[in-house]
């Protein structure tokens, strides 16, 4: 059994990734750790807890507030993306379970140390948490088995700036600590995410005739993601970055070329503001830090993706 900690903001598509892991019969979701980023933060807590009540695991599966800011800037939340709540304006109810009292870093930090060498982290929002789990006890860097991350580019098409990702433009300094600190790495980049990770029209439409609880959840959350995209790019299609992420984790065979790189990250200038650098000709000649994605298969992660929403455990 794979233990895995996810720690999301959760909106739009972060929902999705959740209900791939918890539905999981191979993985055990120790915790659910909120980091700032989409939307409100009291906001994200709620719909992470709404996506644990759907799964089926109200009650088992707790869910810890994090960081409310990044370490040391300040950021704009997508609204705009995920719609005002988050869930593409749904307006869901209050789920029963309640968030924990532990602060998320704390809650890492103890079940990594319950489980040396056990835990995967899943980063799908900006790293504050992790960041400041890693410089409060140092020591799980070598306990973590490895952190699997949505965020960055590997050639510099940013989704938030032409330089940057969302998850690492809001606090590239915690990305900076997390990139140096010699835990396990693999990156999965914004454009990978574009490329292998995007449902087109056909296939959202066999999703809307599922007509699974899954499925109706699944549209109404990314409804207005959708429609932001057409708006904004004119490609007609559901992104999805964390799901495709969390695919990789349960069936790492879905990352069909995944290259080790010295990758680092800008947080000096405005300009490119969290833009990754993946050293692709080595010229910096330093030691890879981590594993990078560049192809994936498509239709493993959509086969995935399918049972899931066929209401299916995977
Ligand atoms: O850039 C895409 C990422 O930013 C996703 O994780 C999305 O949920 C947002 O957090
Ligand atoms: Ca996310």
């Amino acid at each position: 059994m794979l233990k895995v900690i996810i720690d999301t903001d959760t909106a739009g598509d972060d929902t999705t990734a959740l209900m791939l892991a918890l539905r999981s019969s191979n993985v055990r979701v120790e915790a659910i750790t909120i980091n700032c980023g989409n939307v409100a933060f009291d906001q994200q807590v709620e719909n992470a807890l709404y996506t644990v009540e759907l799964s089926g695991n109200s009650g088992r599966v707790p869910v810890y507030p994090g960081a409310r800011r990044p370490l040391l800037r300040d950021w704009q939340t997508v609204e705009e993306v995920h719609g005002k709540d988050g869930m593409g304006n749904s307006f869901f109810p209050k789920a029963r379970q309640r968030p924990e009292e532990k602060h998320a870093v704390d809650a890492m930090i103890e079940s990594i140390n319950k489980n040396p060498n056990e835990v995967t982290v899943i980063e799908q929002a900006p790293m504050t948490n992790l960041a400041m789990a890693i410089r409060k006890d140092p020591e799980i860097v070598r306990k973590i088995r490895r952190v699997y991350f949505m965020g960055g580019t590997n050639q510099y098409l940013g989704n938030v700036t032409p330089a940057a990702e969302f998850n690492i433009w809001v606090d590239p300094d915690a990305a900076k600590i997390v990139f140096h600190s010699g835990v396990n790495l693999t990156m999965v980049g914004w454009e990978i995410c574009m490329k292998y990770g995007l449902l087109m029209p056909d296939e959202i439409a066999e999703i809307e005739s599922l007509h699974t609880k899954e499925s109706d959840f699944f549209i109404k959350v990314n409804s207005v993601a959708r429609e932001f995209l057409k708006k904004s790019t004119g490609i007609d299609a559901i992104p999805c970055p964390d799901s495709i992420t969390v695919a990789m984790v349960l069936d790492p065979s879905i990352a069909t070329s995944v290259k080790k790189r010295y990758v680092d990250v800008d947080n000096q200038s405005e300009i490119s503001r969290g833009a990754t650098w993946v050293d692709e000709l080595a010229v910096w000649s330093k030691k890879p830090n981590m594993e990078v994605v560049y192809e994936a298969s498509k239709s493993k992660f959509r086969s995935l993706l399918m049972k899931m929403l066929k209401g299916q455990t995977i």
